[in-house]
């Protein structure tokens, strides 16, 4: 069986996050409005139910295993946390690496472009590379993540690029070219179990659905994807900053070139919107935008949601 735990359903800052008070933040804070505080984006998966491997380590990771039963230590020492899978390396995707420090001994694995920040940025020398192995990922070609013991986990991910950006402290100047360049920096993982062939795909940051993304990802049985943004200059619109969507390599749930019209007709199983900023409308029970979304047959992630497939 494939097992799929949210721990968290927000896009990088959370909601709230600490220094907005727009109307979604400021709901969250106030339980005023129908807004749900969550955490920022990750999902843990698990075959067996008993180990557990993370896709991404967000800032929130110690809140989120405190809030996760399934993941609290089983031992004096112990953790089932058995490995950690990043799909980018933007802050929300490896900070929560930090929180893993304390001798734990798990893989972590990652494009080779990934790896390669978590080697340069030396502060990630606390999760030292004799206890965590960092083992570089090639794209769309299967593995298999591995217990502590060198056994089988009974899933494997294939990883495939998708259109995206390299991480906002890595960009080198205003307007960056190469926004919707697929050469790594931001992946999709298909998630299988090994034995029913149960397959949950995870794509939390994309630029656009190309006709090749949307081949692999027909007929899926489920699908967490990209909800940064109902609208591509809705954090211009609601005087938040200065970037679209596109700016920040993200496709919008909205319009023409959305989200919600590019899975239409792929015949999708359940397709979870997840990595949602507090500026979306959809976030608020009751929005227009929620009901169309949830009209087109998306769901909106929540922190603690479970799936088995
Ligand atoms: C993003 O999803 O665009 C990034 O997480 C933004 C950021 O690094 O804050
Ligand atoms: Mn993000
Ligand atoms: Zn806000």
């Amino acid at each position: 069986m494939l097992r799929m735990l949210v721990l968290g359903a927000a896009a990088g800052g959370g909601v709230p996050q600490w220094n907005c008070n727009c109307t979604g933040c400021e709901a969250a804070r106030t339980a005023k409005g129908q807004v749900v505080a969550s955490t920022q984006a990750s999902v843990a998966v698990s075959a067996d139910g008993i180990y557990w491997f993370l896709i991404n380590a967000s800032p929130d990771l110690r809140d989120q295993i405190a809030a996760q039963p399934k993941l609290h230590p089983r031992g004096l020492r112990q953790t089932p946390i058995a490995g950690v899978v990043l799909t980018n390396g933007d802050v929300d995707a490896i900070a929560g690496l930090l929180h893993l420090r304390e001798g734990a001994m798990f893989p972590i694995w990652a494009h080779r472009k990934v790896l390669d920040v978590l080697r340069d940025n030396t502060i990630f020398n606390v999760i030292p590379e004799s206890r965590v192995p960092r083992r570089p990922v090639a794209v769309n070609v299967p593995f298999a993540l591995t217990l502590p013991d060198g056994q089988a986990s009974g899933l494997e991910i294939e990883a495939f690029t998708v259109p995206g950006k390299v991480p906002l402290y890595a960009e080198t100047r205003a307007a960056d070219p190469t926004i919707g360049i697929e050469a790594g920096d931001t992946l999709g993982l298909a998630i299988r179990d090994a034995e029913s062939g149960a397959t949950a795909f995870y794509v939390a940051a994309c630029a656009a659905v190309t006709p090749a993304l949307a081949d692999r990802l027909r007929g899926a049985d489920l699908l967490f994807f990209d909800g940064t943004l109902w609208r591509d200059d809705e954090m211009i619109v609601a005087g938040l900053g200065e970037k679209t969507g596109r700016r920040m390599g993200h496709i919008s749930m909205s319009g023409e070139n959305g989200a919600i019209a590019a899975f239409a007709s792929l015949d999708v199983g359940r397709k979870i919107f997840i990595h949602i900023n507090n500026s979306n409308p959809v976030l608020r029970h009751g929005s227009t935008e929620r009901h169309i979304a949830e009209a087109a047959g998306w769901e909106i992630a929540q922190d603690g949601l479970e799936i088995t497939l």
